[in-house]
């Protein structure tokens, strides 16, 4: 039987094998599709490892299938959840190379599946009052200081459709609207963990200033240079927070939507 606790959602870079033992690659066949992950124990707990885009990194962000990997990552009994994500920053004060443990998110995706509960599952509105788990968001801050890594213990994260990067004038908007960060896969992903009552988190990693803020023109490869450089810091605090999760503590993403 294909098991794992923890999962961690991530580019390359993220995964570092040489970190986790017993790792094998699975496929895991699910209602909605089939989604990719590998899975190894590190310090006796179970992590799956499910990169986001794929393995070759060739599916675009509008086009992941976000039910396919929450709902694999069910289907095997992980109950919490690590995410990365690439983000472009719209504040002076979170330079590219800065972390940030977000704490809430603004929409403005357009075509994207929006929920589990549709097709004959039951009518169900799930609370978003936390929608990014506050027990592992704290425990992430505190194990960032521990290890002296610099981490913003909040931000709000607006998910763009993409692939396109946004226009100046859409960053001035998410900016006054109360953004911070801006990228293109934390919706929906976000909603269905929440919906199936993982515990979900994610670190945003800053690769950028957004566009109409330096004068230079965005590029895709300055994204992932940038996310290259330092993505050995998320990697490390994933793998720790994971050694010292104490998941006793009680928390209440499991009965978000009030259907489990
Ligand atoms: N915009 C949207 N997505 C991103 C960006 C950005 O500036 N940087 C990395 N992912």
């Amino acid at each position: 039987m294909i098991h794992a606790d923890y999962a961690i959602i991530g580019g390359t870079g993220v995964y570092d094998p040489a970190l986790l033992t017993n790792a094998h690659e699975e496929q895991i066949e699910t209602h909605y599709g089939m989604a990719n992950c590998t899975i190894g124990e590190f310090k006796g707990k179970s992590i799956a490892f499910m990169p986001r885009h794929g393995k070759a990194h060739h599916v675009p962000p509008h086009q992941v299938n976000y039910k396919a990997n929450i709902q694999a990552l069910v289907d095997i009994g992980v109950k919490q959840v690590f995410a990365t994500a690439a983000v472009g920053s719209m504040r002076q004060t979170l330079p590219p190379g800065a972390l940030v443990i977000v704490d809430q998110f603004l929409d403005f995706t357009k075509n994207r599946p929006l929920t589990f509960f549709e097709d004959g599952e039951p009518v169900t509105h799930t609370d978003m009052t936390d929608p990014y788990c506050g027990r592992l968001r704290r425990h992430l801050s505190k194990t960032a200081q521990q290890l002296g890594i610099v981490a913003a213990p909040g931000g709000t994260y607006v998910c763009t459709e993409g692939p396109r990067f946004e226009s100046p004038a859409e960053i001035r908007m998410f900016a006054q609207l109360g953004g911070d960060v801006v990228g293109m896969t934390s919706i929906p992903e976000t909603v269905l963990a929440k919906e199936r009552g993982l515990c979900y988190s994610t670190v945003a990693m800053v690769t950028n200033y957004c566009s109409g803020m330096t004068g230079a023109p965005l590029t895709h490869q300055e994204v992932l240079d940038e996310m290259a450089k330092n993505v050995h810091q998320i990697r490390t605090l994933f793998f720790e927070a994971i050694a010292t999760l104490d998941t006793t503590v009680a928390c209440a993403c499991e009965s978000a939507s009030g259907a489990m």
